[in-house]
């Protein structure tokens, strides 16, 4: 959960790999290094904290190789020490790494013994030491046997002194691209990275190497053989990669979510016959119909969006549904009977826990679905098929529109199940109609932005917060709590409205506002009378509902109206409000919206 950025070329590679690093510092951000080779000697500058404490200790160094790297720390706290890169005992070889050598401590003990001295906590310390104990003058052919001696899950770049113009990568399980220009090649943990100097990358494989040099890369498979492999094209234009106007990426993604909806419905329905017809979906009609049950695997906002799927599946498609927490569900020992389809959500798509709950599944003979936002990753690579989002990168740390994409997608994919169950063409007709309504009703969810500021300036002050819905609500108060919890580091909870009166009511005060979400109209009586219950109990009470709303005026402290639509669309439109609600309280209260403490974007380590 590191980024990388490598630059091998002819220019001054420091600005460029410093704004290459700038690009992937949401993989993490407690610490960040860069080396480069001069006057035969390695030379390493790190430094502590976000990516401007190195910027600052940088002179007027040139270098025209140069690896790069922004740390989330696993082993070892976040010290300059174990910042990368990391260097063997004599100065030799310099590594970076993202992920976990799983059998560390063991290799670490043998070198140890052969007289090699440690000087981190870091598990890539072993990597740097086994490259220089095998070196014989070819770095190639030294992380090539460096590399079955380690377990885990890595993706490596390394430079060695007597190399200045080359460096090799490699990886197992863990995201690297490389990106070809002219007379210089790259190499970065995400293609987003790459952007600003070449759309030409190779998405790299488990097990392959590649030695780039100013003149391009050279590939291996894992039986060291060369390969070639297809150039692909990134698609994405340079200012999606931009904050634009707005102030935050986290802002600047909010406000995308009509047109990030649109793209993740364009050409995927037929609104004349109420139905649904899926791109890379290959499954034959007869192979849907013989799906007998769904498995949703995912975490954090991901899960989120699949448990609000639950409720779509079960009770428009009524195909039985369990969704499961991928990090719990890969250590049980889970039933795969016939018939048994598993939808798997990662925006990353390279999420450690959701990856392997899937390959657990697969291997026990489940047909898998991916629902992702980024293309060529692990998880699309290990699904049987995939649902691209088409959101557009996601750059701030919480994840805002590839959550309503996720539930967009999982919208059209639980009317397509319906449509060929006992569905009919009419009522899928209006599901449709409703569902295109919504980025237009997100349009007028934004316009009350200011509202939501007032709003949120009034109780950006308080510590702690209860979300509460039922039903749909239910689990859009657990993403609403998440938002509030992880950007402005409010201690939230999210509940079921039922729930409350079983314990949690205990912590209700005039301090604890309670934010209920009343926008479904199965429950909406029996929220009220939560509503009333915590309300009793001195809360302040923030509700969001329909803006046919007539009871929650006399009753509320503060109201926010949405514009009327289905109760399974309405998880989409009251997460806007809570993403806006949970930014304005950072924003008030100076956190660092786009980075939130201890996070990093992609959790690749379990
Ligand atoms: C919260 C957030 C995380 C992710 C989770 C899963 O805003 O972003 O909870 O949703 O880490 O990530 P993906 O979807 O990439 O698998």
């Amino acid at each position: 959960m590191c980024g990388i950025f490598v630059y091998v070329g002819t220019r001054n590679g420091i600005r460029i790999a410093i704004d290459g690093l700038k690009k992937v510092e949401y993989r993490g951000y407690d610490s960040a290094g860069i080396a480069f080779i001069e006057k035969g000697k390695i030379v390493c500058k790190k430094a502590v904290g976000k990516l401007k404490n190195l910027e600052e200790k940088l002179g007027d160094e040139t270098a025209t190789t140069v690896i790069a790297h922004t740390r989330w720390a696993t082993h070892g706290k976040p010290t300059e020490e174990n910042a990368h890169p990391i260097l063997d005992a004599k100065g030799s070889v310099a590594v970076i790494h993202n992920g976990i050598i799983e059998n560390y401590m063991q290799l670490r003990e043998e070198l140890e013994r052969e007289g090699v001295k440690f000087r981190t906590e870091t598990d890539t310390e072993v990597i740097s030491n086994l490259i220089a104990t095998v070196y014989k003058g070819d770095l190639l052919k030294a992380v090539q046997e460096m590399m079955p001696l380690i377990k885990g899950a890595w993706a490596i770049a390394v430079i060695h002194k007597d190399h200045p113009d080359e460096c090799i990568v490699a990886k197992n399980s863990a995201p690297l691209v490389l990106g070809i220009g002219v007379g210089e090649t790259f190499a970065a943990s995400d293609p987003n990275a790459l952007v600003h100097h070449t759309r030409e990358v190779i998405y790299l494989s488990d097990g392959e190497v590649a030695r780039i040099r100013p003149q391009g890369a050279e590939l291996f498979d894992a039986e060291h053989l060369p390969i070639s492999k297809q150039v692909e094209q990134i698609k994405h234009s340079v200012e999606e990669f931009s904050k634009g106007q707005f102030e935050h990426y986290t802002l600047k993604e909010i406000y995308e979510q009509p047109q990030a909806m649109r793209n993740a419905m364009l050409s995927r329905f037929f609104e004349d016959y109420g139905t649904v017809a899926l791109d890379d979906l290959f499954l034959k009609p007869a192979e849907l119909l013989a799906v007998k049950r769904i498995v949703i695997v995912a975490a954090g906002t991901s899960l989120h969006a699949g448990m609000i799927a639950r409720y779509m599946l079960e009770e428009i498609s009524r195909i039985p549904t369990s969704i499961e927490i991928a990090s719990e569900f890969r250590y049980r020992n889970p039933i795969v009977e016939d018939g048994t389809l598993v939808i798997a959500i990662s925006q990353s798509g390279e999420t450690a826990d959701t990856i392997a709950a899937v390959r657990e599944l697969k291997a026990k003979g489940a047909t898998i679905i991916a629902l992702c936002n980024v293309q060529g990753t692990t998880l699309t690579r290990d699904a049987d098929y995939t649902f691209f989002l088409r959101a557009g990168p996601e750059i701030g740390v919480c994840s805002t529109k590839a959550f309503t994409s996720q539930l967009t997608v999982l919208a059209l994919f639980s009317l397509m199940m319906a449509r060929l169950r006992h569905m009919s063409k009419l009522e899928g007709k209006e599901f449709l109609i409703a569902l295109e309504a919504v980025p237009e009703q997100i349009e007028t969810v934004l316009a009350q932005a200011m509202a939501i500021q007032h709003l949120a300036d009034k109780y950006a002050h308080l510590n702690d917060f209860f979300f509460i819905g039922r039903r749909y609500m239910y689990p859009t108060c657990l993403e609403a709590a998440l938002k509030l919890k992880e950007i402005s580091y409010i201690n939230a909870n999210g509940y079921a409205a039922g729930e409350l009166k079983h314990g949690p009511i205990a912590l209700l005060n005039p301090h604890c506002p309670t934010f209920a979400l009343c926008a479904d109209q199965v429950t909406y009586d029996k929220i009220i009378s939560n509503v009333l219950e915590a309300k009793a109990r001195h809360s302040p009470i923030i509700a969001l509902a329909f803006n046919d709303d007539e009871r929650l005026h006399t009753i509320a402290n503060d109201l926010i109206l949405i514009p009327k639509t289905r109760d399974e669309f309405a998880p989409i439109l009251a997460s806007v409000v809570c993403q806006l609600f949970a930014y304005f309280c950072a924003k008030k209260r100076g956190a660092d919206i786009d980075q939130p403490r201890n996070l990093a974007k992609s959790v690749t380590v379990e």
